[in-house]
């Protein structure tokens, strides 16, 4: 699975500039997304015209192509791992061959593979981002932007508009207006008691059903594409009376931790933040939960499907929302956020990244006493009107 792109970028040129031109140089060049390789592959024309040409399904011999391609250009493509050896002759080879093996394992559409495994970060420091780009102008951040879309979009004119009738105040309206995103956590552990609970009321299975010969079911709180519940819960916990730091799995079935990794304090803190792009106030919540999608869960039934991957988001983004109101119910904070290193959160927990991938991390703890970083609260249901 490839996707050839073409990209400019420009070059600056000292020499060129001191010879008296502008010393910018703009180069045109095809480059290769590849669903089983994390770097962008260049390609030149020939490369490219060549690729066209070779199945992505059968096994050619080597002899046979190179009656019809160089013989030097199809080794570079193999190089660059977007030809594979069915009997890999080197180390490199051969771990072209295990990711590209990972991938057609899974019924993975191509195009969603691609979007996937070229939108990971690693090593992301989104701290140090943030400050490199007030560096590079004057304009805050708001200025270069410009003003935002309407918050609403009018599709008639007001006098038009079918007024509805707003509902009685029930819990469900007063959960929901204390519903905040929580950047502010209280330092001391979190009970065992409150923990249990908001990760049975957002992963706990409620029911189980054989549905049918080797087709198991779960029933959840939250929706799921196919009732397949293909995300997951993998845990870094930080500060949770009676479980000792470090990695787990949430058990939906047996409502239990499954201890991965212990860690000790500092090692925790360093991958949560890690885990967040070092968005340190996420990394301060006593834990985190990555929302990993089971790909070949979901893709079991919905193989090769335009739409299989934007599902697997959607159920993520269900199980987030459940975490905020489970968490609110019980007077603690909840996020979550978009911003993570995947790749570390794969290698901590030993996923490979086209069969397991994390889509978002999630936390909860109790909320600090005092407010240092924002938070949106315009209707001051969490905060009082004085605070930040
Ligand atoms: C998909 C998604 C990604 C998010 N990513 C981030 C993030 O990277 N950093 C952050 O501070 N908040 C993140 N948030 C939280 C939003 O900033 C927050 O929901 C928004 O500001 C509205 O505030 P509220 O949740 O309190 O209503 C994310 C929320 C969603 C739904």
């Amino acid at each position: 699975m490839v996707l050839i792109e073409s990209r400019e970028t420009v070059e600056f040129d000292l020499a060129e500039l001191l010879g008296g031109a502008t010393g910018v140089r703009e180069r045109l060049g095809w480059v290769a997304l590849a669903a089983h390789c994390d770097q962008d592959i260049p390609l030149d024309a020939t490369e490219v015209a060549a690729l066209g040409g070779l199945s992505p399904g059968h096994w050619r011999s080597l002899d046979g192509l190179s009656q019809r391609h160089p013989r030097a250009m199809l080794e570079a493509l193999l190089a660059k791992g977007l030809l594979i050896a069915q009997e890999p002759a080197d180390e490199a080879s051969r771990r072209f061959a295990q990711a590209d093996d990972a991938v057609r394992a899974v019924h993975w559409r191509g195009l969603s593979a691609i979007a996937h495994r070229h939108s990971r970060w690693r090593d992301v420091d989104t701290e140090e981002a943030e400050r490199l780009f007030s560096e590079a102008s004057p304009q805050t951040f708001l200025e270069r932007l410009g003003p935002a879309l309407l918050a609403v979009p009018e599709c008639a004119p007001a006098f038009a508009r079918l007024p509805l009738e707003k509902p009685a105040p029930s819990p469900l309206d007063a959960l929901m207006d204390r519903r905040v995103t929580c950047r502010n956590y209280d330092p001391a552990p979190l009970s065992f008691a409150a923990f249990s609970a908001v990760l049975y009321r957002t992963f706990g299975a409620r029911a189980v059903s054989d549905y049918a010969p080797g087709v198991q079911l779960l029933k959840k709180g939250v929706p799921s594409a196919g009732g397949l519940h293909a995300v997951e819960a993998y845990l870094l916990v930080q500060r949770v009376e009676g479980v000792p730091a470090g990695l787990y799995h949430y058990h939906p079935v047996a409502h239990a931790l499954e201890p991965l990794r212990e860690l000790d304090a500092e090692t925790a803190a360093s991958l949560a933040r890690r885990f967040v792009a070092a968005q340190a106030y996420y990394a301060g919540a006593p834990l985190q939960v990555a929302l990993v999608s089971r790909f070949e869960r979901n893709f079991w039934k919905y193989r090769n499907h335009a739409k299989a991957y934007r599902a697997v988001i959607l159920d993520a983004g269900h199980l987030s929302q459940a975490m905020y109101l489970a968490a609110t119910e019980l007077n603690l904070g909840a996020f979550i956020t978009a911003a993570i290193n995947e790749v570390e959160i794969e290698q901590a927990f030993g996923l490979e990244p086209m069969t397991e991938g994390p889509l978002a991390v999630c936390g909860f703890g109790v909320r600090a006493q005092e407010r240092v970083t924002v938070e949106f609260d315009p209707a001051h249901k969490v905060w009082g009107a004085t605070t930040k």
